[in-house]
């Protein structure tokens, strides 16, 4: 064998084994380079006779063309070897099972909602709203809070800055403004409830800056005080789905309702829990009263001719109590573990029929 086969067969044995395209360009560069065993051959080339270069010549060229189809057909396989093991690993089984849809639940301030409609809604009373952003007049005015009144403090008012001539406009901190505006727009017979946000400057474990409220509103000819604690023993008994209830009206103060009164219920709170219907303890639910004559005139309602009665109750309380939730900051901190464990099948329609929370 030449010098040249076992330079040829030797190179070719290298390529053979190769495993990677980096070792491959390194071998190209190595032996086919300046500085390569197949240029130092060329090389020679010119130290020979013609005749020698005549056989050599070709030889060589041959030699540097084998080789390169060599290095060329090696790199091939190897580029194929790596696409197939990128494939290979970038493999999706679509035999496997899709992971599960994430699945949704209704916040339960929002079942609370749904089931105090329903309710309410039985009982004849239609669904009203108002805007979140009020105005001094529907918010304290109307209601009868004189100008500084304290009573208006006691509301720890978010105020907005003034803008010209007008007063400045408030967050409303209760549903009560949705009286007025029902009563202006509206005449008696009305009852409606009126479900929504309201905002007060308070941040602790019981209160937070935005919660929700709903405003009941009764007007109507001969209404009185007898009607108030019917509709709303009747309402306790029906939220809290039991069938007894013993209830006491507490007098207090609201400015925008004459007489005004508490209701607490009687409940239990041995086992940690609140429960309603049994037990030695007092349980204060919401806020009631007549509407105080100054309010149904401000509303351009004769007070001689029609009487009502108004309640507002905090509804992110009342879910706490129904459904145990011990703290109400995590109501808005969006913890999707916390509303899976707490909150409601989407589509569960509650009503009174049907069940309210099952
Ligand atoms: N608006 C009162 C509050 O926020 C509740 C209330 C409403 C009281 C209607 C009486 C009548 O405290």
């Amino acid at each position: 064998m030449s010098d040249i086969d076992i330079i040829e067969s030797d190179i070719i044995a290298a390529i053979t084994n190769i495993r990677s395209l980096d070792e491959l360009d390194a071998l190209r560069v190595a032996e086919l380079g300046k500085k390569g065993r197949v240029t130092g051959l060329m090389k020679q080339l010119g130290k020979m006779s013609p005749d020698e270069r005549k056989v050599m010549g070709p030889r060589l060229n041959q030699l540097k063309t084998n080789l390169s189809s060599a290095i060329e057909s090696r790199k091939t396989v190897l580029e194929t070897d790596a696409l197939e093991r990128q494939l290979k690993s970038e493999q999706i089984d679509l035999t496997l099972p899709a992971p599960p849809e994430p699945v949704g639940a209704l916040h339960p301030v929002m079942q609370v909602f749904e089931e105090l409609s329903a309710i309410f809604g039985d009982m004849g009373f239609a669904v009203a709203e108002g805007p979140d952003i009020e105005d001094d007049w529907h918010n304290f005015t109307a209601l009868n809070f004189p100008a500084g009144h304290p009573a208006r403090e006691t509301h720890d008012t978010f105020f907005f800055s003034p803008q010209g001539d007008n007063l400045a406009k408030v967050l409303r901190t209760h549903t009560s403004p949705v009286q007025i505006r029902t009563m202006t727009e509206n005449k008696p017979p009305i009852r409606i409830i009126a479900p929504g946000r309201v905002y007060r400057n308070d941040w602790d474990a019981t209160h937070t800056p935005m919660f929700h409220q709903i405003e009941g509103l009764v007007v109507e000819k001969g209404i009185h005080m007898g009607h108030l604690k019917g509709c709303l023993i009747d309402f306790v008994k029906a939220f809290f789905e039991v069938d007894t209830v013993e209830a006491r009206f507490r007098p207090h103060f609201f400015p925008f309702t004459e007489p005004s009164a508490e209701m607490d219920v009687k409940c239990d709170r041995s086992g940690g829990t609140v429960k309603i219907g049994q037990g030695d303890d007092w349980l204060e639910v919401l806020g009631s009263g007549m509407i105080h004559p100054n309010v149904l005139r401000n509303c351009g309602i004769d007070p001689d001719e029609y009487q009502g009665f108004a309640f507002g109750l905090g509804v992110d309380r009342l879910a706490m109590l129904k459904y145990g939730m011990p703290d109400l900051r995590p109501y808005f901190e969006a913890d999707p573990n916390w509303t899976q464990h707490y909150g409601f099948r989407p589509w569960l329609t509650p009503s009174v029929s049907g069940g309210l929370s099952e």
